[in-house]
């Protein structure tokens, strides 16, 4: 609560200073109107979705949240490789490591597009200016006698939310859709069905500004973040 407030005054502060520059003659010029316009935006989304914990958090956790607003700057593919790295070091049911990344980024169109085309027309009306798209599949079988592997969606999970943690860690965002279609993504893809599960798309980027988007987003972009009470699905002994 307390780290809330203090973080809104110094970012309030911070654009305050910035825009007695900009009316200052000896301002620099990549201090425009427009940036400054921009950049506030940005903030205020950023200090809008911190997460009001009653215990100290670590920043990461508090951070973290999943955009859809995203800037048009670029992720460098070796930042990706380090996020893909940061995946890998998730726990696993038999550090089998049952997850896999298809990926594309947005320069790369002809690619990009076949991963916009895959989602449900809700994702892709702002998932289309996100940096980097891609599908996050899992593993069928244990590689381990070819068990059937019931607990890879679990551990795609993990590895999922390592890579956000460490590109929010890099002020990159990342946003995970169930909303797209299966069929057609194991068709684009040429997905071997016996082997992987498409379950869910991502879409990572630097963040935008919220009012790069429709009304109904803007609302969701720019609305406090909730969550269930403890109560609700912590239970001490015995369920309820
Ligand atoms: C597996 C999964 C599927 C999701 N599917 C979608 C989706 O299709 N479209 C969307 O806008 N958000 C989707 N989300 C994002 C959630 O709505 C979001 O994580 C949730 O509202 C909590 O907000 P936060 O991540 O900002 O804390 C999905 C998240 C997960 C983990």
């Amino acid at each position: 609560m307390f780290r809330k407030q203090l973080f809104t005054k110094v970012n309030a502060l911070f654009f305050e200073t910035a825009q007695a520059l900009f009316s200052n003659s000896l301002a620099q010029p990549p201090i425009t109107e427009f940036n400054i316009k921009v950049n506030r935006m940005t903030i205020e989304s950023k200090t809008i979705k911190e997460a009001d914990t009653k215990y100290e958090l670590h920043d990461l956790i508090t951070s973290r949240w999943s955009p859809r607003a995203f800037s048009d700057k670029p992720i460098e593919d070796e930042l990706m490789q380090e996020f893909f790295e940061a995946a890998s070091w998730a726990p696993s049911s038999m550090n089998e490591q049952p997850w896999a990344y298809l990926y594309a980024h947005r320069e790369d169109m002809e690619n990009f597009e076949r991963f916009v085309n895959c989602l449900a027309e809700a994702n892709q009306v702002w998932a289309k200016d996100s940096a980097v798209l891609m599908v996050c599949l899992a593993k069928k079988n244990y590689d381990y006698k070819g068990r059937p592997n019931d607990k890879a969606h679990h551990d795609l999970g993990m590895a999922n939310l390592q890579l956000v943690l460490q590109a929010q860690h890099r002020d990159v965002y990342g946003h995970m859709m169930g909303g797209f279609d299966k069929e057609k993504t194991i068709e684009t893809f040429e997905i071997d069905t016996e082997v992987y599960d498409p379950v869910c798309f991502m879409a990572l980027g630097y963040l935008g500004n919220p009012d790069q988007l429709n009304e109904k987003q803007r609302k969701g972009e720019t609305s406090e973040r909730e969550r269930k009470k403890l109560s609700e699905f912590v239970f001490k002994n015995e369920l309820p």
